[in-house]
């Protein structure tokens, strides 16, 4: 989390840099700063969003062609003016960005007080700053060396970009664990925690790796190791069109996210499946095709929505291919000394390609012997590089920090992936196989039906809008939905919300139960659907108020709710794909409804990439 953006070059730094913390503003948003320098180096910022600072900035000076961006969620330090980067550091020479966490700044920050360091704030950043400033003095060294000294002191992640006073053509960056990429252009170069501020300007990048430490000047990119050795930078062309990263007439991001689903489900399958030749073409499958049938089992690792699409791909592996899969949350996974042999599988399952949890699992499965296999949607991400097949979801840059679009590509992927290893171990027969290539070539067409009338959904969030609990039923391959509903509603709306297997209800919260409570059925016709009748029959008896997502005909489900909404019928294999689409439209429109920052829910962020 964090977002940082930099820029040198011929341009003006403060607007290119002020568009890029706009675009980036999902990564945090509890403070945002800028340094820039001139004729001397100046750090303006300000508590609360980017438009705050901007704000504050009106009728100022800010003319420079190198300056560094931030914008913040808040790990050491409340939200606050001072806790904002950039940090200057003592003598005031150095400005610097940070996105991570520095996790042995406690003793640093012992030892630089004990020599006299005075601190303007409670962060990590400022303790590394200082550290950095201190071994550049005693060494009297050159930045690039001071800052190659410090990083193989320091334990944790960072991205850091300094800006030198004393140097004011250069600027220095460095990585280990967040994003960092660099976009070159003529004479220019662009820093940024991802692609999206650098789009309009350059589409040539280079993704920093770990450990490396970044030289740059307008017209030069040096890159380094911590040994002093030179890295050679490698370009890659950009495959992302600016209209991608824009709202496109949509109040929100995250209404266009959800209304995108067809075309990104569409995209997902495009080139992989083609039902009426039989076939799903996935390289990165096909090259690992004999590890993965033969997986002694798989183990799907991933954090919030993703850990949901994990879950939703248990039942459909486990259904398709009678492999043992286990879905870990990805922080408990890799803090508790898993058992992980040679010949197991791990499936990353990761919208943005950064999630710390998830990359330091996939890291602790690796030096186990296992497979790792990402499912990630950001090309080139960090998640991306570290596993050593996979396939990317191509569902297009997801900005909503509410995951909505991301999740169904990845169940789109999922599905794919179980029915190609199914069929190939012949656990699947040919029949079944065909039928299911079919159910899924035809979801896209079925999510944009159910999108074309919405109007409902947006009249039952304003009935429902100021209930203060929620609760979200479902078994089998809808069980997972009901949790995920449950997730999108209470992050968006920060109505009180979760999501339960139906029949599990009765074990506890049915306690919960009264006429105020609005409790969300996922009960489309599947193999248990006569179950999840029963359970909706024993809510209505005690006076909840029920409200069913079925298929078109079900007139028992139907006559047991107080409000329906149908989606088109589908293989139970494929409809979640379906119900997740609904439960996002009710999310966002009780948000809507509350007058809440839908985008930008509080105290969240986009890219989780601390612990
Ligand atoms: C919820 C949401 C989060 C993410 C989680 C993992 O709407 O977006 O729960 O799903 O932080 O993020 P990724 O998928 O980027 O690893």
């Amino acid at each position: 989390m964090c977002g940082i953006v930099a820029y040198i070059g011929h341009r003006e730094a403060y607007p290119v840099i002020l568009k890029g913390l706009k675009r980036l503003e999902y990564r945090g948003y509890d403070s945002a700063g800028i340094a820039l320098l001139n004729s001397g180096l100046k750090v303006y910022k300000k508590k609360g969003k980017v438009a705050k600072l901007e704000e504050s900035l009106q009728g100022k000076d800010l003319h420079a062609s190198i300056g560094i961006g931030h914008t913040r969620w808040a790990t050491h330090g409340e939200p606050s003016d001072r806790n904002a980067h950039p940090h200057l550091s003592s003598s005031g020479r150095f400005a610097m960005i940070h996105n991570g966490i520095i996790e042995n700044y406690a003793q640093l920050k012992q030892d630089l007080i004990s020599k006299g360091y005075v601190f303007h704030s409670d962060t990590d950043t400022e303790v590394l700053l200082n550290f950095i400033e201190d071994i550049q003095k005693n060494n009297n060294c050159i930045l690039e060396e001071a800052v190659r000294i410090a990083l193989k002191r320091v334990i944790g992640a960072y991205v850091i970009v300094l800006i030198d006073q004393e140097n004011p053509d250069t600027l220095i960056a460095a990585r280990k664990g967040s994003p960092l990429v660099i976009g070159v252009g003529k004479n220019e170069h662009f820093l940024a925690s991802d692609a999206s501020p650098i789009i309009e300007y350059t589409k040539e990048v280079v993704y920093v790796n770990d450990y490396e430490v970044a030289i740059i000047k307008p017209d030069e990119l040096i890159l380094k190791n911590l040994g002093n050795e030179r890295q050679t930078p490698f370009i890659t062309k950009l495959d992302m069109e600016l209209a991608a990263i824009e709202k496109g007439g949509y109040d929100h991001f995250m209404l266009k996210e959800i209304f995108e689903q067809p075309q990104t489900i569409y995209d997902c399958l495009r080139g992989r499946l083609d039902a009426n030749a039989g076939t799903i073409t996935m390289s990165g499958i096909d090259k690992f095709a004999e590890q993965l049938v033969n997986a002694r089992r798989i183990v799907m690792v991933a954090c919030g929505t993703s850990w949901h699409a994990g879950l939703v791909a248990e039942y459909i592996f486990e259904e398709l291919c009678r492999t043992n899969v286990e879905v870990e949350y990805a922080s408990e996974f890799r803090y508790r000394n898993p058992v992980v042999c040679e010949g197991d599988v791990i499936i990353a399952i990761s919208q943005s390609g950064e999630t710390a949890d998830t990359l330091v699992a996939i890291e602790t499965a690796k030096t186990n012997g296992a497979i790792i296999m990402g499912i990630v949607n950001v090309v080139g991400s960090s998640i991306a590089r570290a596993s050593h097949t996979g396939a990317y979801t191509h569902a297009g840059p997801e900005i909503g920090v509410a995951s909505t679009k991301a999740f169904t590509a990845q169940l789109a992927v999922l599905t794919m992936i179980a029915l190609k290893l199914g069929y190939k171990k012949g656990t699947l027969d040919q029949q079944r196989y065909l039928q299911l290539l079919k159910e899924l070539e035809s979801i896209p067409e079925k999510v944009a039906a159910l999108l074309q009338n919405t109007e409902h959904i947006k009249r039952l969030a304003e009935k429902y809008k100021d209930s203060q609990d929620f609760l979200f039923l479902g078994r089998g391959y809808n069980f997972p939905v009901a949790l995920e509903g449950a997730l999108k509603l209470k992050e968006i709306s920060y109505i009180h919300a979760e999501g339960y297997p139906a029949a599990e209800m009765k074990h506890g919260p049915i306690a919960l139960v009264d006429e105020t409570l609005p409790v969300v059925f996922i009960a489309t016709k599947d193999s248990y659907h006569e179950k999840v009748i029963s359970n909706m029959q024993e809510i209505k008896a005690r006076k909840g108020k029920v409200i069913a997502v079925i298929n078109e005909g079900d007139d028992l489900s139907a006559s047991l709710a107080d409000d329906v909404i149908v989606v088109p019928e589908a293989d139970e294999i494929v409809a979640p794909m379906l119900s997740t689409v609904p439960l996002q439209l009710l999310a966002y429109y009780v948000g809507v409804a509350k007058g809440l920052d839908v985008d930008k829910p509080r105290n969240l962020a986009k890219s989780v990439t601390v612990e």
